[in-house]
């Protein structure tokens, strides 16, 4: 019903009407469509991904962008509570000063969405990378269908971390769906051993319980010679922007060095991991955490308008 609506507005107005809270019947939580396998045309199982959305600061013009941040290997909240209240406050900043639409979508496999009836082996085989990306790839072809969004109405992605990582993969893969991603303290490098990173790892797991220390270590170890070598951070992309902290020890993954000016890596001094994705904290931000965001909101500017 409400998408007749935005039809018979749209003929007669040149901006696009979009619900500024598009709820129904109080539910905050959404729920999209998704394949199982989006590699396996035979294979008709399907799923619901959870997603929110949230329009308080969207101008609904032909050129207001959309911002998606994508979650990873996280919940994205608590059942049907508004992810926007707690969370996601840094993304609320940049959707003010560009009057954009927002949207946080939930990783398959993680908090509320399920694609498989349990974790067994057999169907963890649908948890990978190449379907997540997909999954973020219908997931704008969906919206943009639902919200009847133009072309002009640009997708921004973010993410950090792992998610970082996913972000920056989506534009080089969708750049006709995605126009600019920010990606925080990603680990894009992929080496073999990560030793630093497993001896972690397994001294925590060790101090709960020895044996499944010893699980993970072999578990690390099977991965390393499958990655027979090590794979580089090749990502050649335009309109991406890479963080790191200096304080962060998986800085040693990501991206620190690019000559290239669209595709910029900002390093804040003495922060942490995906510190620039942070909320308020009641102490006020860093210096070096709000030199971030203003150059994050410079390129997005600059990007947003091109
Ligand atoms: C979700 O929360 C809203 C308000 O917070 C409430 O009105 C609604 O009944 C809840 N829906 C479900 C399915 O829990
Ligand atoms: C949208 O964000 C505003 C501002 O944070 C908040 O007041 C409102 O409850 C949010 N709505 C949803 C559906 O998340
Ligand atoms: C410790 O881990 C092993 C698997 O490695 C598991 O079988 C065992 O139940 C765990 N013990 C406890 C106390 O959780
Ligand atoms: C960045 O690149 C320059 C020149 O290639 C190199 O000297 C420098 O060590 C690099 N810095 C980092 C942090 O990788």
């Amino acid at each position: 019903m409400w998408c007749n609506l935005v039809v018979v507005l749209a003929a007669v107005s040149v901006t696009v009407a979009f619900p500024v809270e598009p709820l129904k019947g109080g539910e905050i939580d959404r729920w999209f469509v998704q394949k199982l396998d989006h590699f396996d045309l035979t294979n008709p199982k399907t799923w619901k991904q959870r997603y929110q959305v949230n329009g308080t600061w969207f101008k609904g013009s032909k050129s207001s962008p959309i911002m998606l941040y994508v979650e990873g290997e996280i919940t994205i909240g608590p059942k049907n509570e508004s992810v926007f209240l707690k969370h996601y406050g840094y993304l609320k900043k940049y959707a003010e000063e560009f009057g954009a639409i927002c949207f946080v979508l939930e990783h398959r496999y993680y908090g509320e969405s399920h694609p498989t009836e349990d974790l067994s082996v057999e169907n963890l085989r649908f948890l990978t990378t190449q379907q997540a990306l997909a999954d973020v790839a219908q997931f704008i072809v969906g919206m943009n269908k639902l919200y009847q969004f133009q072309p002009t109405n640009r997708w921004i992605l973010f993410g950090g971390s792992y998610a970082g990582s996913l972000v920056a993969w989506a534009r080089l893969k969708y750049p006709h769906l995605v126009h600019a991603a920010v990606s925080s303290s990603p680990a894009l490098i992929s080496t073999v051993g990560q030793r630093e990173y497993y001896e972690a790892v397994k001294e925590t797991l060790a101090s709960y319980n020895k044996s499944c220390a010893e699980n993970f270590h072999q578990g690390a170890l099977d991965i390393a010679s499958l990655l027979k070598e090590p794979k580089g951070a090749d990502i050649i992309s335009k309109k991406v922007v890479f963080t790191y902290g200096t304080v962060d020890p998986w800085q040693a993954f990501g991206i620190r060095n690019s000559s290239d000016p669209d595709m910029p890596v900002i390093k804040i001094e003495g922060e942490a991991h995906c510190s620039d994705m942070g909320d308020f904290p009641p102490g006020g931000l860093s210096e070096a955490v709000k030199t971030a965001r203003s150059q994050i909101m410079g390129l997005l500017g600059k990007w947003i308008s091109e």
